[in-house]
């Protein structure tokens, strides 16, 4: 493995945090609870784009790119995210939104235009052409630019979170903690992957579960092979030998509700008392749809009250303020 040579722009606080949800586990009655607090990576309101970005933006320099280009949903925290750091390297940064803009717009967006980004909005059907377009209109204009995928989420991308698993099971080794259960939510896959392929460097013997916040259940392990494939591009990257099937790829469903973004009480209830119990902020379209799951599952009876749970929190906090009509 060769991780510590490969091409990185630091834009991370790290370690972040691994606090104990005490008052939340006595309230539920359930596993000890732990919190690993990606919330709080730094980087413009923190969440887990910071450490993918971290190695996509390394590695853009590495290739003297001057653009950033990616995409994502109006209120995409990868986008946010991309923005601040294209701010903090010193690049331009194209944004290619799903819809129509906001006349007043708030949560990510506002960062996205307070970072200095050039918004194009876009029906998302035409989304993937207009990531081939923009590139080229780019180079036609003398530019060099970078196109990060939606999410941030391939093999150079998903080394952040290789990185941050190797982090937790170093923070766990000097506490002394012993950690069952992981979970986290899972959507365009690179979180997972790196956490998985990391999971197996570092011998992390509990199990892991990705929450998925906006697919129903596929037929033929569809998106597992997706994440497997990521994992093994990041192995391919970082120079490890392990490979990964999408039958050891654990994914979690039933819990879209409506639809991606749409707020239900699964999500309000999770954030309340996420909020009431630790006073810690959760978003409704990621961490609070995931935690929602996680409470959903230890009322379920699938973790032992002996058993210590981690919950990984990705972020996504300032999504929040677009939805408080729907938490009030
Ligand atoms: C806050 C937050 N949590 C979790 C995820 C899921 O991560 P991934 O897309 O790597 O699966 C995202 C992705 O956009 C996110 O913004």
């Amino acid at each position: 493995m060769h991780i510590e040579k490969l091409p990185r722009f630091l834009l991370a606080q790290l370690p972040t945090p691994i606090e104990k949800l005490a008052r939340l586990s006595r309230e539920l009655d359930g596993p000890e609870l732990l919190i690993k607090r990606d919330d709080q990576t730094g980087l413009a309101l923190g969440g887990n784009k910071t450490r993918k970005l971290e190695f996509l933006v390394g590695d853009a320099l590495a290739q003297g790119a001057d653009t950033l280009v990616t995409a994502g949903a109006a209120q995409s925290n990868h986008c946010r995210q991309t923005a601040a750091a294209a701010a903090k390297a010193g690049l331009q940064c194209e944004l290619i939104l799903n819809g129509t803009k906001p006349d007043l717009p708030n949560g990510n967006l506002l960062l996205n235009h307070l970072f200095g980004a050039t918004e194009h909005w876009i029906d998302r059907p035409q989304r993937a052409a207009k990531l081939r377009e923009l590139p080229e209109q780019l180079r036609a204009h003398s530019h060099k630019p970078y196109v990060i995928g939606v999410g941030g989420s391939n093999g150079v991308g998903a080394t952040g979170y290789v990185v941050a698993m190797i982090e937790l099971m170093e923070q766990l080794h000097v506490s002394g903690q012993r950690v069952d259960h992981i979970l986290f939510g899972t959507s365009s896959g690179g979180t997972q992957a790196g956490i998985e392929l990391g999971a197996r460097i570092t011998g992390f013997n509990g199990k892991l579960h990705g929450l998925s916040i906006d697919k129903n259940e596929p037929e033929h392990l569809e998106y597992e092979n997706e994440v497997a494939q990521i994992a093994n591009e990041c192995a391919a990257y970082i120079g490890s030998a392990l490979r990964l099937t999408e039958a050891e790829i654990n994914v979690v469903y039933g819990y879209m509700g409506e639809g991606y973004a749409v707020v239900g009480a699964l999500e309000r209830e999770a954030i309340r008392l996420m909020a009431r119990s630790e006073g810690i902020v959760l978003d409704p379209v990621y961490a609070g749809r995931a935690f929602g799951a996680l409470l959903d599952l230890i009322r379920k009876g699938v973790f032992k009250r002996s058993e210590t749970v981690l919950f990984w929190h990705t972020g996504g906090t300032p999504a929040l303020f677009a939805h408080a009509r729907e938490l009030l």
